[in-house]
C-alpha cells in the first residue's frame, strides 16, 4: 500500500511512501482520495496530516504516466476532496516538494517544512504547466511576482525564502514528525481553503517580467502556457482558471515539446549508468588533485572546492601556481558575489585550496585530474610522475579533448586506474561530463568517476576512446560540414543565424570566436602531421588563424569584434570567396532551412556512427551530450529523438 492512515488521538496521519521520490500514480492518488474520505467519517478527528516516506515529500506526478491516457481518479479532484475536507490537512514537507507534490500541499490548509526542504513548480521544464491547481493556489498564498517566477522559470525556492513569501506557514524546528505532531495539537485560526481567498494584485513589474520571461524562452511553448494560465489565475474566478490550467496541461501533455523534454529527463538519468558497475561501492573521496591550472585546471579546481573537496592544484613554476591560483579564488570571489557562497563559506572554501610545484604534494589525493597542455609527451610524462607519486589506488584521470587515453595510461603501472574524465568549459559552470572508458579501465576508476559527476551536480555520459570522444567528435564533424557549406556560398553569419533560430543559443562560428580558434587549428595540424586529412579539407579556419584571426582574444576571428559586438566582416567575406574560387566552386545561396537540414543530418549520422561502434552506449546519450555540451534545444528532445520522432 503506498498510502498509508493512522491515528494519534485527535490527530490522523496519512504516510505516502512510493519510492523512490513518492510521484503520484494512480494507486498514490487513489490511496489519498480513499484516505480523505475515511477521514471525513470520523469526526473524532481534529487534525490531518500529510507526509512522506523516504528520502522526499511528494516530486510530482509520475512522470512514466504522461504517455498513457490518464487514470482516474485525476489529482485535481484528489486535492479538491482534501481542501474541502472536514478536519484541516497539513502537509509536512521534508526533501522537495515538486509539481504535483507542492500542488498537494497547497490544496492543505497549512504546510510545514524542514529548513533543508525545497519547493518548486518544475512542469515548465517538462514542458508542461502544472495540472492540477499550481497555477490558481500559489497567487491566493504568495506575491503574484513570486508565483510568475515560480511558475515560468520552474526553479525551486528553499523553504527559508518559502517562509519569507508566505508559502509555508512554520519551519520545522527539530524532528519534522514530531514537530508536525505539535503544530496539529496547537493549529492557529484556520484561514479556510486557499482556493477560497482572493489572488494578490500584480504590481506594474508583474508584465513586463512576463514578457521577458516569454521572451527568454524563446522556442519553448510552455513557459507562455503558464503565463496565460496564471493571468487567468489573476483575473478569473477560481473554478474558472482551475478548468483552464487543467485544459491547457492536458493540450500540453500531448504536445511534442512536452514528450521530447521527458524524453531528455530519463535520458539524462540513464547516461550515467553502466552495466558493469552494478553492485560496485563508489570509493572514497574526499581529497583531488589537479594538475595543470589553466582554464580548464583552474574551472574544475574551482568546480571540486564549491561542492565541498580539498583541492591541492600542481602547476609547473610557482609563478604558474600564483597565476592558477588567482584563477581559482576570481572563480570563488564571482561565487561569492552570486551569492552562491556566504563570507563564511568563502573563507572555507579557500582554506581547502593549496597550490603547489611538486607531484609529492599530491600524495594524499583519492583522486587525481590532470588538465595540462594538450599534447602525447606532456601528458605521459605527467602521468609517470603521478603514478609514483599518488597512493597506490588513487584514480589517476585526464581531461584531454582529442587525445588517445590508453596510450596515456600506457604511461602507468597499472592502467586499471586511469580514466577519462572531459569536462566542457567553464568547467565549474557547464553541466555534463564526460567519462571515457579506456581499454584497460577497471570499474573503481569508473565509479569514481560516476560518484565525482554526482557529488559536483553534472550529468555524466559514457564513452568509449575515439578521437573527440562523442561530443567533440559529433562537433567536429559538423563544423567540417559547416566549413563545406562556406566554400559552397553560405557565409559565417548565415549559419549561424539558421542555428539560432533553430534554437542554438549561439552559432557555432561565434561559438568558436568565443573560445578561440587556436585549440582547434593545433588539432588540424597534429591530424595533418598524421597524414589524416580529408580530401575535402577546407582550408579557411587555417587561412583566418594564419592572418592572426584567433577569436574575441585577438579582437577578430570568424567575426569583428568592436564595443562587445561581433560584426559581419567583410575581410572574412572575401577570404571565403577567394578560397571558393581558387577552388573553382561556383557559389550558391543557401537558406536557413537549407542549412539546418545539412547539420542536422550530419549530426545525426556521426550520432549514429557513434552508437554503431559502441562508444555510446545508446542513441539518447547522443542528445544528453548534444544538448548539455552545445546547447541544442532540450524542448526539441535532441538530434536523436528529433529524427526517430
Ligand atoms: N515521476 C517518475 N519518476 C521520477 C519522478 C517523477 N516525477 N521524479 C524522479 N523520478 C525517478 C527518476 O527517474 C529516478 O528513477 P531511476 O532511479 O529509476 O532512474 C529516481 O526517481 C530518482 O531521481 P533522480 O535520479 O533525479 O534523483 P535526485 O535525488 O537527483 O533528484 C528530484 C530527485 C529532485 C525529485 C528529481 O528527480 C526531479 O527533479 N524530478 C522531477 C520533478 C518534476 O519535474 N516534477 C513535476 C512533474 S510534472 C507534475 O507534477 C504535473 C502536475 O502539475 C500535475
Ligand atoms: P591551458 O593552456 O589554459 O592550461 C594548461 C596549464 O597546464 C597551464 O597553466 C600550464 O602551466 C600547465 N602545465 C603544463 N604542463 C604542466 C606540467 N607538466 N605540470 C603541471 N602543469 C602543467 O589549457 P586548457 O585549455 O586548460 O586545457 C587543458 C587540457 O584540457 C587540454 O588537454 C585540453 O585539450 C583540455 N580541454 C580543454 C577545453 C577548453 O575548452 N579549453 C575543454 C575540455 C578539455
Amino acid at each position: 500500500m503506498s498510502v498509508q492512515l493512522t491515528t494519534e488521538g485527535r490527530i490522523a496521519i496519512v504516510t505516502i511512501d512510493n519510492p523512490p521520490v513518492n510521484a503520484l500514480g494512480q494507486e498514490v492518488r487513489a490511496g489519498l482520495l480513499d484516505a480523505a474520505g475515511q477521514l471525513d467519517q470520523m469526526p473524532e478527528i481534529a487534525a490531518v496530516i500529510v507526509k512522506c516516506a523516504g528520502r522526499s515529500f511528494v516530486a510530482g506526478a509520475d512522470i512514466r504516466e504522461f504517455g498513457k491516457p490518464p487514470q482516474p481518479p485525476h489529482l485535481p479532484d484528489v486535492l479538491l476532496a482534501i481542501e474541502n475536507a472536514r478536519a484541516p490537512w497539513i502537509a509536512a514537507i521534508h526533501g522537495t516538494a515538486l509539481g504535483g507534490g507542492l500542488e498537494l500541499a497547497l490544496a492543505c490548509r497549512f504546510r510545514i517544512a524542514d529548513p533543508r526542504a525545497r519547493l518548486g513548480l518544475p512542469e515548465v521544464t517538462l514542458g508542461l504547466i502544472p495540472g492540477a491547481g499550481g497555477t490558481v493556489r500559489l497567487p491566493r498564498l504568495v506575491a503574484a511576482e513570486d508565483a510568475l517566477e515560480m511558475i515560468v522559470t520552474g526553479k525551486p525556492v528553499n523553504a527559508t525564502r518559502a517562509q519569507a513569501m508566505g508559502l509555508i506557514d512554520a519551519l520545522a524546528e527539530g524532528d519534522l514528525s514530531e514537530f508536525a505532531k505539535s503544530f496539529a495539537q496547537n493549529l492557529p485560526d484556520d484561514p479556510g481553503p486557499v482556493l477560497g481567498r482572493a489572488p494578490k494584485t500584480p504590481g506594474p513589474e508583474f508584465e513586463p517580467r512576463a514578457e521577458a520571461l516569454i521572451r527568454r524562452a524563446r522556442g519553448q511553448n510552455s513557459p507562455r502556457a503558464a503565463v496565460d494560465a496564471l493571468r487567468a489565475a489573476l483575473s478569473l474566478p477560481a473554478d474558472q482558471a482551475l478548468a483552464r490550467e487543467r485544459a491547457k496541461f492536458l493540450a500540453l501533455r500531448d504536445d511534442p515539446q512536452s514528450k521530447a523534454l521527458s524524453h531528455v529527463f530519463f535520458a539524462e538519468r540513464q547516461a550515467g549508468r553502466l552495466d558493469r558497475l552494478k553492485g560496485v561501492d563508489a570509493p572514497e573521496l574526499s581529497d583531488v588533485g589537479v594538475v595543470g591550472g589553466g582554464t580548464m585546471g583552474a574551472g574544475i579546481a574551482a568546480a571540486c572546492l564549491l561542492r565541498g573537496f580539498t583541492v591541492t592544484l600542481l602547476e609547473q613554476t610557482h609563478e604558474a601556481a600564483k597565476a592558477a591560483r588567482d584563477r581559482v579564488e576570481g572563480i570563488l570571489a564571482d561565487s561569492l558575489t552570486r551569492g552562491v557562497l556566504t563570507p563564511r563559506s568563502h573563507a572555507a572554501t579557500l582554506a581547502r585550496f593549496a597550490t603547489a610545484t611538486e607531484a609529492r604534494a599530491l600524495a594524499r589525493a583519492d583522486l587525481v585530474i590532470e588538465a595540462v597542455f594538450e599534447d602525447m609527451g606532456v601528458k605521459r610524462e605527467v602521468f609517470a610522475r603521478l603514478d609514483a607519486a599518488c597512493k597506490s589506488d588513487a584514480v589517476l584521470a585526464s581531461n584531454t579533448s582529442y587525445l588517445d587515453i590508453n596510450e596515456i595510461a600506457r604511461a602507468v603501472a597499472d592502467p586499471a586506474r586511469v580514466v577519462g574524465l572531459h569536462f566542457f568549459s567553464p568547467a565549474h559552470v557547464m553541466k555534463l561530463l564526460e567519462i571515457v572508458v579506456p581499454d584497460q579501465v577497471g570499474d573503481r576508476a569508473l565509479a569514481m568517476g560516476a560518484a565525482l559527476a554526482k557529488r559536483l551536480g553534472k550529468i555524466a555520459v559514457f564513452a568509449g576512446v575515439c578521437d573527440g570522444f562523442i561530443a567533440n567528435r559529433i562537433m567536429s564533424a559538423y563544423r567540417a560540414e559547416c566549413e563545406r557549406m562556406l566554400e559552397a556560398g553560405a557565409l559565417p553569419w548565415e549559419i549561424d543565424a539558421a542555428m539560432v533560430e533553430f534554437g542554438f543559443p549561439m552559432g557555432l562560428f561565434r561559438m568558436q570566436d568565443l573560445a578561440g580558434l587556436d585549440i582547434a587549428w593545433a588539432m588540424r595540424k597534429r591530424r595533418a602531421a598524421e597524414g589524416r586529412q580529408p580530401a575535402d579539407y577546407v582550408r579557411i579556419p587555417d587561412l583566418l588563424c594564419e592572418a592572426g584571426r584567433l577569436g574575441q582574444k585577438t579582437g577578430r576571428g570568424w567575426y569583428l569584434h568592436q564595443d562587445g559586438k561581433a560584426l559581419p566582416d567583410p575581410e572574412v567575406t572575401a577570404l571565403i570567396e577567394a578560397e571558393s574560387a581558387r577552388k573553382g566552386i561556383t557559389r550558391t545561396r543557401f537558406s536557413a532551412d537549407q542549412i539546418m537540414n545539412r547539420i542536422l543530418t550530419t549530426i545525426q549520422a556521426e550520432g549514429q556512427a557513434i552508437v554503431d561502434e559502441g562508444i555510446a552506449a545508446r542513441a539518447s546519450d547522443i542528445d544528453v551530450v548534444m544538448i548539455n555540451a552545445f546547447g541544442f534545444p532540450r524542448w526539441s528532445g535532441g538530434p536523436m529523438h528529433l529524427h526517430d520522432g
